[in-house]
């Protein structure tokens, strides 16, 4: 896979060189590039930005200079990521998709944003799909940290990254739809807290199940709305109960949450 990235911090990517991304570029399986958009401004000040027309705060950045550096970086075949605060959540399916992908390039956008035509421009581009993506409902200085997440989130996906591929199963937001459980290692007692019996057991079977209660037991008391995505026809007897004890009920296809009080009639 190639990405390659646009920003007026080229340096804030510094940490693709670290770690797991920075073995994949090693290893030739991922292409990773890193552009200056100042590089295709054109005047002295190399300005990248302007006031926005309306009026409001801030400014905005000009789509001139990034349409000449999108269509310098964009190949045939691309998706063009925008990172925006007001972009569709980027979630572990996302980047399973985006994992697919021959080319994807990054538009890191600072101050208020880039100017709206771009992404509207490039939407209308043969070969190039185009989404703004959000990671989360925070506002950011720009665009880098977004970038970061993504290229983590994807390139841990590529064939080859990740040592052991079973890592990638049991994770949370797996297939699963729910929170991954607790791990412990070494030393069995710390600070006066124990490592659950269970696992010192050998039992595969117990620990499997406990290991299950407790993804659901956790997915329960922090993610409600993973909860309500479930299919409780894809759930176990076991697996109900758990939930049942957080007051989760299977009615009419799906999870709700149980009402207090006497059971309809
Ligand atoms: N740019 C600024 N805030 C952002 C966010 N929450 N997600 C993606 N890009 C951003």
């Amino acid at each position: 896979m190639r990405i390659d990235v646009v920003s007026i911090f080229p340096d804030y990517l510094a940490p693709l060189e670290l770690s797991l991304v920075g073995k994949a570029r090693t290893s030739g399986i991922l292409s990773l590039h890193v552009h200056d958009l100042r590089d295709w401004t054109t005047d002295r000040h190399r300005t990248v930005d302007d006031t926005p027309f309306g009026g409001g705060a801030g400014m905005v950045m000009r789509p001139d200079v990034w349409g000449t550096a999108l269509d310098d970086v964009l190949q045939d075949g691309a998706h063009l990521l925008v990172p925006t605060p007001s972009g569709t959540p980027l979630t572990q399916r996302t980047a399973e998709e985006l994992a697919g992908e021959q080319q994807l390039v990054i538009a890191c956008g600072r101050y208020e944003g880039i100017d709206a035509r771009v992404a509207e421009h490039y939407r209308g581009h043969p070969g190039v799909r185009v989404s703004e993506f959000s990671i989360g409902d925070y506002v950011l200085n720009g665009g880098e940290v977004a970038a970061l997440v993504l290229i983590e989130a994807v390139a841990r996906l590529l064939p080859g990254v990740v040592g052991n591929p079973h890592s990638l199963v049991e994770e949370s937001h797996g297939a699963a739809g729910l929170l991954e459980y607790p791990v412990y290692t070494k030393p069995p007692q710390w600070q006066g807290h124990d490592v659950p019996e269970v696992l010192l057991s050998g039992h595969h079977g117990r620990i499997e199940r406990w290991r299950r209660d407790q993804a659901l037991e956790r997915t329960a008391a922090r993610r409600p709305d993973l909860v309500e995505r479930l299919d409780p026809d894809a759930l176990d007897r076991h697996d109900l109960v758990v939930l049942a004890a957080h007051g989760w009920v299977p009615q009419g296809g799906r999870l709700v949450r149980a009402v207090d009080g006497a059971p309809e009639v």
